[in-house]
């Protein structure tokens, strides 16, 4: 059975999706089946991994309506090992839809469940809001993975993310877990960038993961090549990176 692991920060450019593209890759390539879910319209993820939102017949939004069954949404991507859910831009109007639908926090979460047990790990990419986009993100995960930005902001952000997983379990009577923060685009010569570091697992004991995500060219150009990080530059920082993580994150899931 899969462990579903939701990529969610509600700041904007953080470095969800450039997370949840590069942790699945390397998942995939230590041996893991990994199902990406692109739960963003913006769908970057989508075509991070090769997909043309364009040509998307069933996506996200599709499943989120029972009539479409999950399998018929999953394609191959250009990782050996990781297939995708992609986004299509319709799925843009869906958290206004989500709305007026029954057991709407729990769309994704019951979308999903009969494809679980084809895969070790479903990464789910959220979308930079607190919407019910993301609820369904979090709700649909047994633990949550948390980018933090090392900038001035990151704790306030960080805090408001537990707070609202918190009030999920309460309220939604979920079990729900923070797997952990990951710093990313973080620049060991900047003292600020440490400072934040440093803070931030002073903040959250035990929450912050070792590995920390370098800023790195390598890692914001392969999305424009439709590449993962392990296929456009596996030597890089950024790549290497994404390895460790993804050892990480084995190693605290099992
Ligand atoms: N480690 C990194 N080094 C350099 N650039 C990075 C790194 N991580 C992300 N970027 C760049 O920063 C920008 C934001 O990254 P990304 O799209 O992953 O953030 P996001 O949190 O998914 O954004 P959004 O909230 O819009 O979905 C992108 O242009 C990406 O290429
Ligand atoms: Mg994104």
């Amino acid at each position: 059975m899969a462990k579903v692991i939701s990529i969610a920060n509600q700041k904007g450019g953080v470095g969800k999706t450039v997370t949840s593209v590069n942790l699945s890759a390397y998942l995939a390539a230590l041996g893991k089946k990994v199902l990406l879910v692109d739960f963003d319209p913006q769908a970057n993820a989508t075509s991070g991994v090769g997909v043309d939102p364009r040509k998307v017949d069933f996506g996200s939004y599709h499943i989120l309506d029972t009539k479409i069954p999950a399998h018929e949404a999953i394609k191959p991507t250009n990782s050996l090992g990781c297939h995708i859910i992609p986004a299509s831009f319709d799925l843009a109007g869906a958290g206004v839809e989500l709305v007026n639908m029954k057991n709407r926090e729990f769309r994704l979460h019951d979308a999903i469940i009969k494809v679980r047990t084809d895969f070790d790990y479903v990464i789910v990419d959220c979308p930079p809001s607190l919407g019910l986009l993301t609820i369904n993100g979090i709700v649909a995960s047994d633990e949550v993975l948390v980018p933090v930005q090392c900038e001035y902001y990151a704790l306030e952000g960080l805090a408001q993310l537990l707070e609202t997983v918190n009030l999920i379990r309460e309220n939604l009577g979920k079990d729900i877990d923070i797997l952990g923060a990951v710093l990313t685009m973080y620049d060991k010569r900047n003292r600020l960038d440490r400072e934040i570091a440093k803070e931030v697992r002073r903040n959250f004991p035990g929450y912050v993961f070792d590995t920390m995500i370098p800023r790195n060219v390598d890692l914001a150009e392969a999305p424009g090549h439709g590449k993962t990080i392990f296929q456009f530059n596996p030597l890089s920082h950024g790549a290497r990176a994404y390895k460790m993580l993804a050892e990480e994150v084995i190693k605290r899931t099992s």
